[in-house]
């Protein structure tokens, strides 16, 4: 069976904060409190996502958009909960047919810690495409100094390609 993808709610959070808090991912996303997910998910800017393989919910995303840049999605943060089976890949891959096929977006963007491969692997392998460097744009508590983003980019014409 193929991923499943639906709009979470908040009897969904407890998952999404397991995923954010599973071993070695605290330097590569953020980790919210309970209150600041309902917040956000309230927020008609944001969007969150559940993807599920049968009927275990393997990973969340979520999704941002503003007025400002029209027609631009940003992917504020993605997490499985079980890294390094594969989950990943498939959930990004639906997650981005579902960007392009069923909203205006003509580009789908995110920034991703410097030291994350696994990620940056992730993205590269599937057609995602590295635009710069984002600059000491946070402070990374590991090694008490800032840390840079890659910033990366798919466009629609490049996810129908
Ligand atoms: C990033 C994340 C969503 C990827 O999902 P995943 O299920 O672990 O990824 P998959 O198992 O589908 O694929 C992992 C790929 O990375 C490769 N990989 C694993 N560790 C790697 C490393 N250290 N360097 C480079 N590639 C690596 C694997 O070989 C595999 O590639 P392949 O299929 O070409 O062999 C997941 O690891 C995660 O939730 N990480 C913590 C949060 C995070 O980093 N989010 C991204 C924020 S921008």
């Amino acid at each position: 069976m193929g991923i499943m993808l639906r709009a979470a709610t908040a009897s969904d959070i407890a998952f999404i904060m397991a995923c954010e808090r599973r071993p070695d991912y605290e330097r590569f996303v953020g980790r919210w409190p309970e209150d600041k997910h309902r917040a956000v998910m309230a927020d008609k800017d944001f969007r969150y996502l559940v993807a599920h393989e049968d009927s275990a919910p393997l990973g969340f995303v979520i999704l941002h958009s503003t007025w400002l840049r029209p027609q631009n999605l940003y992917l504020k943060r993605i997490a499985v909960h079980d890294a390094d089976k594969g989950h990943g890949k498939k959930v990004l891959a639906a997650v981005t047919d579902w960007v392009f096929a069923q909203t205006d977006t003509e580009r789908f963007w995110l920034e991703v810690v410097q030291g994350n491969p696994r990620a940056r692997h992730v993205y590269l392998s599937l057609g995602w495409v590295e635009e710069g460097i984002v600059r000491d744009a946070f402070f990374d508590d590991a090694t008490g100094a800032r840390g840079s983003f890659v910033q990366m980019s798919i466009l629609k014409p490049e996810w129908r390609r």
